[in-house]
């Protein structure tokens, strides 16, 4: 399936997916690598292709994550939302986003599909400018792959709550902790309707100078 959105559409209408992630509809491994070759040409530093990606599909490893993801949110054995509300702050919608959390952590034991993609190397300690060089040969390229999953009806959420238990995972999944780094944990499912809508966004005006900060 393709949607056929303008690039315009595709880059305004990527949402978080959470609560519309349909985790009764398989996802074929071809739709996911369809993706990642699309996503493998973003940019990455001197072209080097060091990332390393792993999808997990196979139910009895995916409800594994789905306990790690639960113990980073500190609601393994409760399933309770996390109090206080950790986000606090003046953005509209914040309310949802929680409850939209806890409604992912409720299926994620069922998800189809989990992403998690690698860089190599730590950045702990590291300069800025390795740091920047480090995360920047990968965001893009997972953006595009979340990019790709829209257009083909698919959804994700980019969660970096896992950093918690990032050791767990890389046990879990055999990643040699010291030299790959996660860059995030990716939910995929196909979504429930794929009419998705712009979010609220700081204006331009509120953000953007010119000549000067
Ligand atoms: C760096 C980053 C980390 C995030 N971590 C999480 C997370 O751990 N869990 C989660 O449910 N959502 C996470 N999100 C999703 C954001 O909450 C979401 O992008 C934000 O609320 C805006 O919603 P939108 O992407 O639909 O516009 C993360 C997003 C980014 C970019």
């Amino acid at each position: 399936m393709r949607l056929g959105l303008s690039a315009d559409e595709l880059l305004t209408t990527t949402r978080a997916v959470r609560k519309r992630l349909d985790v009764t509809k398989p996802v074929p491994r071809e739709v996911l690598e369809e993706c990642l070759e699309i996503a493998l040409q973003a940019p990455n530093g001197s072209n080097r292709n060091t990332w390393r990606w792993i999808i997990v599909d196979d139910p009895e490893m995916v409800a594994r994550l789905a306990d790690e993801y639960k113990a980073a949110m500190g609601v393994l054995n409760s399933g309770a939302m996390p109090t206080p509300n950790p986000l606090g702050n003046d953005i509209p919608g914040e309310d949802k986003i929680l409850e939209s959390a806890m409604a992912l952590v409720e299926k994620l034991d069922r998800m189809p599909a989990i992403l998690i993609p690698l860089m190599p190397g730590r950045p702990d300690g590291k300069g800025v400018v390795e740091q920047a060089s480090m995360w920047g040969s990968i965001v893009q390229a997972v953006w595009s792959f979340m990019l790709a999953l829209r257009e083909r009806g698919l959804g994700s959420i980019w969660a970096t709550v896992t950093a918690r238990r990032e050791k767990e995972i890389a046990d879990l999944l055999g990643i040699p902790y010291e030299e790959y780094t996660q860059v995030g944990f990716f939910p995929v499912a196909y979504t429930i309707g794929t009419d998705f809508k712009k979010a609220w966004r700081k204006p331009v005006s509120e953000v953007l100078s010119y000549n000067g900060f």
